[in-house]
């Protein structure tokens, strides 16, 4: 599983949204040896900071401390990626009786997707909903694959490729980051993934910084309650719909709306709010 943070595309030119970086481009060391995008060493560069950027400063600290402290919720819970099968995958992820399958045409204009936007599916798998937020965003927009999972991202460009989406950028992440520049993104999205989450709340702050203000994260999961749920699901799954809610409002979201448009699964939409200093220090 990578350690480090790669950005791929369909073409060959330079990336759109990551301007004048190098494919590859990432140098930051962060404490649990892990690397970041260029957006911390930015802020420690001020050289007579003001109240505000110190402010700022200590924020991002207890961010850096936050996510080398986090220990796994979950070790191994993606040892089945780490040299994945990519039909075998596709075959998984993309069949009829699968609900998230089924329902994808309801539940990519439940997202309310716009052209122009830009759009990331973290935990994009085969790229099922890469492929079709990219029609969606139209070519005004971008969407961003973004997995753990190297072949997963090179398979979803190489298709992506074959079918004349020209819109889609690649980002091979590691289990804590998402490799995502601060404020670029819209629409987060994220279905069947959270419960794979190793480190939520790293995670979920690093989602919060590559979000817009203003911008939405949707997350799509596991419904896990014993009088519906499988025992797969019960054994499969960390936590109930409730502490996701829990977990990702204490990383600076609101939730906005709980959409009952699947059985199986809950579809949360949350809003990006203003980070206080209670969010920071969250655990
Ligand atoms: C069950 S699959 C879901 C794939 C896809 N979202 C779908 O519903 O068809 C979970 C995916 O999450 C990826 N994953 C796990 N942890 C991740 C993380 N921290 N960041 C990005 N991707 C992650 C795995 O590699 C895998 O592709």
């Amino acid at each position: 599983m990578s350690h480090t943070i790669r950005r791929l595309q369909t073409n060959t030119t330079h990336l759109a949204g990551f301007a004048k970086k190098p494919i590859e481009a990432t140098s930051n060391t962060h404490p649990a040896g892990e690397r970041s995008s260029g957006y911390h060493s930015n802020m420690i560069a001020l050289s007579r900071p003001s109240g505000f950027a110190l402010c700022l400063l200590v924020l991002l600290l207890c961010f850096n401390v936050t996510q080398a402290l986090e220990e796994s919720a979950r070790p191994g819970v993606n040892r089945q990626y780490e040299d994945p099968n990519w039909q075998q995958w596709v075959n998984t992820f993309e069949r009829s009786g699968r609900e998230v399958y089924d329902k994808r045409r309801a539940i990519v204009a439940a997202s309310a997707v716009q052209p122009g936007m830009a759009v990331a599916d973290i935990g994009a798998g085969t790229g099922l909903f890469t492929r079709l937020f990219a029609d969606a965003v139209t070519p005004t927009g971008t969407v961003y694959a973004v997995d753990i999972s190297e072949t997963f991202i090179e398979n979803i460009l190489r298709s992506s490729r074959e079918q004349g989406l020209a819109n889609i950028q690649g980002i091979v992440n590691t289990p804590r980051d998402t490799g995502l520049p601060a404020g670029s993104i819209d629409l987060v999205f994220i279905t069947a993934t959270y419960h794979h989450f190793e480190y939520p709340m790293s995670m979920l702050n690093s989602i919060h910084r590559a979000l817009r203000s203003g911008g939405r994260l949707i997350i799509i999961d596991f419904r896990r309650d014993p009088r519906v749920s499988s025992n797969w699901v019960m054994g499969h799954v960390r936590g109930n719909k409730a502490l996701v809610i829990e977990e990702v409002q204490a990383a600076g979201f609101r939730l906005v709306d709980d959409k009952p448009l699947l059985r199986t699964n809950y579809f949360l939409l949350f809003e990006k709010a203003p980070l206080t200093m209670k969010h920071s220090e969250s655990p």
